[in-house]
């Protein structure tokens, strides 16, 4: 790895929950992740998400349509597809928000993916509805499991009722409100994204850079966090090694000679492949 942009530069500290893949297992062993999005015109973002969990080491990969889904995903046929409205999220870690939309049913599957038991990612437009909802902001708060939050930060300035230069003038200050109004970890993103934890514990990433500014990585994050929840590890470490990940794929690409101009959502997911491969 390129180590002079490793901030966490131990690797170590990430590989210690990555566990080893023993020979009796079987994909019931790695989790079940299940993405609600893909409302009409927006079947990509879900697309990636999904992706990058399946290809981040989930077992089984379920991608929940507002939209009527379509029989198969030609472009990742081993993704389930689902119609959200019917989809029993329990068993399931969910990731909400890619491509969600705003309409009644992406309000209701978002209100569901809430009250599941399981970890739970929320992203893009479940946190622009969150926003709207202030008894939704209370019910998240009160999850018995963890919550991950991953806003950019126009995400962070809606939620928090402020503006996003706001937000931009004191990150690791709105992280932590954020962190301790949900009772979630925060993952502020954009250049220098800031973790928070509801005890107020604050870390900034330093992977990452400029060929991560285009449209569709975030999903991959968040479908990259969801997976390493799915498979068991605790949701602080799954949010710090997922954004340290995505990052470091990030750098590598570049290294390589690929960025950053024109890297594409789609090629940082087997590049985060192999960056958990090597770890
Ligand atoms: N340096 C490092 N990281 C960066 C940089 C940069 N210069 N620019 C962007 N990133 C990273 C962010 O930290 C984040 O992880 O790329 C990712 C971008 O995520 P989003 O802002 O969520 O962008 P996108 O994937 O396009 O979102 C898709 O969801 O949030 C909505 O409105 C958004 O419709 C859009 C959709
Ligand atoms: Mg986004």
């Amino acid at each position: 790895y390129p180590s002079t942009r490793c901030h966490l530069n131990d690797v170590k500290f990430f590989a210690r929950h990555l566990a080893k893949r023993r020979h009796n297992t079987h994909k019931g062993s790695y989790g079940n992740v299940a993405v609600i999005g893909g409302a009409p015109g927006m079947g990509g973002a879900i697309t990636l998400a999904a992706r990058a969990a399946l290809m981040s080491g989930a077992g089984r990969v379920y991608a929940c349509h507002i939209d009527v889904p379509p029989a198969y995903d030609s472009t990742q046929p081993e993704l389930m597809l689902r119609r959200a409205q019917e989809f029993e999220m329990e068993g399931a870690v969910v990731v909400a928000g890619p491509g969600l939309g705003a309409s009644e049913d992406s309000r209701a599957a978002l209100a569901r993916a809430v009250r599941s038991t399981a970890p739970l990612l929320l992203d893009a437009d479940a946190l622009n509805l969150l926003a709207e909802d202030n008894a939704l902001q209370a019910t998240v708060a009160e999850r018995a499991a963890p919550t991950v939050i991953t806003p950019h930060p126009l995400e962070a300035a809606r939620l928090l009722g402020i503006s996003a230069q706001a937000v931009q003038c004191n990150r690791p200050g709105m992280a932590r409100d954020l962190a301790a109004r949900l009772r979630a970890m925060v993952v502020l993103k954009g250049s220098g994204t800031v973790l928070a934890k509801p005890d107020g514990h604050t870390v900034v990433n330093t992977t990452g850079n400029p060929a991560l500014a285009t449209a569709g990585t975030g999903d991959v994050l968040a479908g990259l966090c969801g997976s390493l929840l799915a498979q068991g590890w605790p949701a602080w470490e799954a949010a710090l090694s997922s954004v340290w990940l995505h990052g470091m794929a990030a750098d590598v690409l570049v290294t390589e000679g690929l960025g950053p101009i024109g890297v594409t959502a789609s090629e940082l997911i087997p590049a985060i492949r192999t960056a958990l491969n090597r770890m």
